[in-house]
């Protein structure tokens, strides 16, 4: 095992301890099962400490999982998703989305991974015209796939239009804690008083083995999504190995530690970057993920010591990311292998 950091996601950091500790104490004797246990009914407590006493949560495996079975509860197979061009769900959930929602995507230029009000209007013309899907959600991912975040204004701005226009915004939270982290506000702050509908919370890039939460905003959008969730082959039988690490991760703000620690160490490597010359940033770095154009020989050379993908071939455009794990070490080690590869 390589024991350098790969800069290549969050998701291929390891699992936190206290997260572990948690699936262990909950490794004891026989519990209900299916979600009929108490540490789901502490979790689901813990998220509405965070969110607001009037959400329904559902555990459910992962994120394409929870993206999936959020998108085909909202919607009929007539209907559209608005969506970002740099998305998951367009990108990297292979069409799960499509298929089993039945839904058109409707793919908006999201340059720094942000879609706004002005480029969803024009789609409205298709409102009430038979031969076009009706556009019926918005999903915005916060933190971006980009590594830049919404503010809770630009939020609750597309959450007003969705509803004054018959629609409902789903938020792909796979990276929420960052996005709360930057911002430095709260979870309540962000999701619930901006006006989302549905919510697919991420924990894996933050510390949890696996597991996800579609939380639903408005208790009663949430009506018969168990049955949803059953043919979306995500409920787990033994929930309460889900819920534990959620509640780990709820314990003494974990969450907030680990994603500010992580947005933190991307700071300091796009600080050290920015001094070197011929690499250039290419977006704010408001999360844990650093994207710049380097010199392809320099990105080849670099990646004979450190794992991270290219983001974008033509533009030799590179995204690095750090997460709960990563040290000040890790950061200088990896800064000195790209001077010497440049
Ligand atoms: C923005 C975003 N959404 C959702 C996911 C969830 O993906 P998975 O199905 O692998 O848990 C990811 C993971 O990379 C992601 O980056």
């Amino acid at each position: 095992m390589p024991d350098n950091r790969s800069f290549a996601s969050d998701n291929n950091a390891p699992v936190h301890e206290a997260v572990f500790q948690a699936m262990l104490d909950a490794n004891q004797g026989d519990v209900i099962a299916y979600g009929d246990d108490p540490f789901t009914a502490e979790a689901e407590q813990k998220f509405k400490e965070h969110f607001g006493h009037d959400v329904r949560v559902f555990f459910v495996f992962n994120g394409t999982g929870a993206n999936v079975s959020a998108l085909s509860h909202l919607t009929h197979p007539w209907q559209a998703i608005i969506t970002a061009e740099t998305a998951h769900i367009e990108n990297d959930e292979c069409g799960a989305p499509e298929k089993f929602t039945g839904c058109k995507l409707h793919i908006l230029p999201a340059p720094d991974g942000k879609i706004r009000v002005e480029q969803i209007k024009p789609l409205l013309h298709s409102v009430g015209f038979q031969h076009h899907a009706q556009p019926r959600v918005i999903s915005i991912t916060q933190a971006t796939e980009m590594g830049t975040v919404y503010t809770p204004q630009e939020i609750s701005d597309i959450a007003r239009f969705a509803h004054q226009n018959n629609m409902l915004l789903h938020m792909d939270g796979a990276r929420i804690a960052n996005a709360a982290a930057s911002l430095n506000v709260s979870l309540k702050e962000m999701v619930t008083d901006t006006g989302v509908d549905v919510l697919s919370f991420g924990g894996t890039k933050n510390g949890i083995l696996l597991g996800e939460a579609v939380v639903f905003l408005k208790k009663e959008l949430a009506k018969d999504f168990e049955y949803v969730r059953k043919q979306s082959m995500q409920l787990a039988s033994k929930m309460r190995y889900i819920s534990a690490q959620f509640n780990a991760l709820f314990t003494d703000g974990l969450w907030l530690k680990n994603a500010r620690h992580a947005n933190r160490m991307a700071q300091l490597l796009a600080e050290k970057v920015k001094e070197i010359p011929r690499v250039q940033i290419t977006q704010e770095v408001q999360i844990n993920g650093v994207f710049a154009i380097v010199p392809r020989e320099t990105i080849d050379k670099l990646r004979q010591k450190y794992f991270f993908y290219m983001w974008n071939e033509t533009r030799s455009e590179v995204r690095w990311m750090t997460s709960f794990v990563t040290t000040e070490k890790d950061i200088e080690d990896f800064v000195e292998a790209l001077k010497e590869a440049i």
